[in-house]
């Protein structure tokens, strides 16, 4: 396409990963997610020359809404919320072919009439379409989608031929333990397990990526990365957002549920997992899955293995906030946590004794995720003589977001005529070097399911794997209320409870 604008790293790209004539179904067209990320992610594959010639995008959800109008709420959701500005030509590829069908997730006629409304797509092409659901819909209809997909002959088709019928499932997957179990049994009733793509946004990052690429691809971490030479490892994810519009679900989710459970546990499984045996979705899930049941399972008394705090009001930007109880739609005595820290042990040979420390909250005092790897203290005694020494442990630091990059802080000596010592930041930033127009991970992730690549998607049993180790923590919050709960003042880095979770150790949260 002649307006493609795409970054000299992307050159090629196509032709490695190319995807079959494809019709994308989003259930759900009409939600937030929709208009944000998943008709922006489209149409930047558009721009980039990754969709194949025939493409096609169906919107189906309650609301009756005619294809025009459709197609403006789509042209609408990019001009607002994609990375690239709308460009007339790349856009009306995409909107010829694109269309919407109304109806009722639990209204097995509706599923009938978008069966049918593929197979008109695919005799005007006059060739067989791979399709790709997304669910994007609340949690609560997403067994019936599935379950309507088989009853109308749509989850099967070409079954064992590289375009069969592919299906992302949004998060939250599951609330607890038994929701995750039930959801699965309804998933393998219509699916197998090849076809299913949970989606975890966080592993469509660049730098969640970059990970496995640092750690698998440079000879000088791997024999490093175990307990002989790490300390501990951090992993904060924090924002400084508050709940926002979004009160009602956050009151049924908390944070515990919303980032930990999912986006944070993943970055540990990528951090601890042993190096596969080949880049491929299978060996590098079951590496994933390993080490996750390796984690052992959680002390929830008081002073054991988890904090839970609420933010009260404070200042963000220099203006006030208010506090969670405050906030739109949350009950005056909620005991939903927006703030959570973990201690995790995880038992075996490489990371025995090394606790991997997480943290997340809302309206902390600045937007960032970062993954650090502490390494053991150097004995200091050979500098410690010459006075004025300052030895600080190594940390190498994976920042997720934003400043996407690396750092590692090792110790210098200062200029002059005494041996002291200093430490000093070295740092790699993504922005600098590839500059800063990087893929969103939604991006990456349609992409990769079209073609049918599941390495950055949750297999089932990680997800059950993840909720084994949660579920007694949230049966605990529960029983126990606002009992335990902490607060910690908006616009700081968090509660007194998740630096005592580190200082019983001796350690302390690393400043990001
Ligand atoms: C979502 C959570 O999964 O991730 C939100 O539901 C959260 O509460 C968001 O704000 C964070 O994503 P990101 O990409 O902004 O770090």
């Amino acid at each position: 396409m002649a307006e493609n604008p795409r970054h000299p790293f992307l050159q090629g790209l196509s032709k490695h990963r190319g995807a079959p004539p494809t019709v994308v179904v989003i259930f759900g067209a009409s939600g937030d997610l929709t208009a944000r990320k998943l008709i922006p992610a489209v149409y930047n594959l558009g721009v980039d020359g990754l969709l194949p010639a025939d493409f096609f995008l169906v919107g189906f959800g309650r609301k009756p809404i005619p294809d025009d109008e459709f197609r403006t709420m789509a042209r609408d959701a990019i001009q607002e919320f994609s990375r690239r500005e709308l460009h007339p030509e790349s856009w009306a590829r995409i909107s010829a072919g694109t269309s919407y069908v109304a109806g009722g997730y639990d209204d097995k006629a509706a599923f009938d009439r978008l069966a049918q409304h593929i197979a008109k797509i695919e005799g005007k092409i006059n060739r067989e379409v791979q399709t790709l659901f997304y669910i994007s819909t609340p949690p609560s209809v997403f067994a019936p989608i599935i379950e309507n997909l088989g009853a109308c002959g749509l989850a099967g088709r070409y079954l064992r031929h590289a375009h069969h019928t592919k299906v992302i499932i949004e998060k939250p997957f599951g609330r607890d333990l038994d929701s995750a179990l039930a959801l699965n049994t309804a998933i393998r009733r219509v699916f197998e397990e090849h076809q299913v793509y949970r989606i975890d946004h966080y592993l469509g990052k660049e730098t969640v990526q970059d990970l496995l690429v640092q750690r698998f691809s440079n000879a000088i971490f791997e024999p490093l990365w175990n307990r002989n030479f790490i300390s501990s490892v951090q992993i904060t994810v924090a924002e400084e957002v508050g709940v926002g519009t979004r009160g009602g679900y956050y009151e049924q989710s908390g944070c515990l549920r919303d980032m930990i459970q999912n986006h944070t546990m993943q970055l540990v499984a990528l951090t601890a997992m042993e190096p596969p045996g080949s880049y491929d979705a299978e060996a590098i899930r079951d590496e994933k899955v390993k080490v996750l049941k390796a984690i052992q399972p959680l002390n929830v008394m008081p002073g054991g293995d988890v904090a839970r705090a609420q933010y009260i009001a404070g200042m963000i930007g220099g203006k006030p906030v208010p506090g969670y109880l405050a906030e739109s739609g949350i009950a005056p005595t909620s005991a939903t946590e927006t703030y959570a820290a973990i201690r995790l042990s995880i038992n075996n040979w490489r990371w025995e004794g090394v606790p991997f420390y997480l943290r997340s909250g809302k309206r902390m005092a600045r937007r960032v995720s970062e993954i650090a790897i502490n390494f053991k203290r150097p004995p200091g005694t050979l500098f410690a003589e010459s006075g004025g020494f300052n030895l600080a442990a190594n940390t190498l630091s994976f920042q997720i977001q934003p400043d996407e990059g690396l750092s590692l802080i090792l110790n210098t000596k200062i200029p002059g005529l005494e041996t002291r010592t200093q430490p000093v930041k070295m740092s790699f930033r993504y922005a600098t070097t590839f500059g800063s127009n990087t893929p969103e991970a939604y991006e990456r992730l349609v992409l990769d399911a079209m073609i049918g690549d599941g390495t950055l998607f949750i297999r089932g049993d990680e997800a059950e794997t993840s909720w084994k180790l949660y579920t007694p923590v949230l049966e605990a919050w529960a029983t126990a209320g606002r009992d335990g709960l902490d607060q910690y003042v908006a616009g700081s880095w968090g509660p007194a409870v998740g630096d005592t979770l580190l200082s019983r150790q001796g350690n302390v949260w690393r400043q990001p």
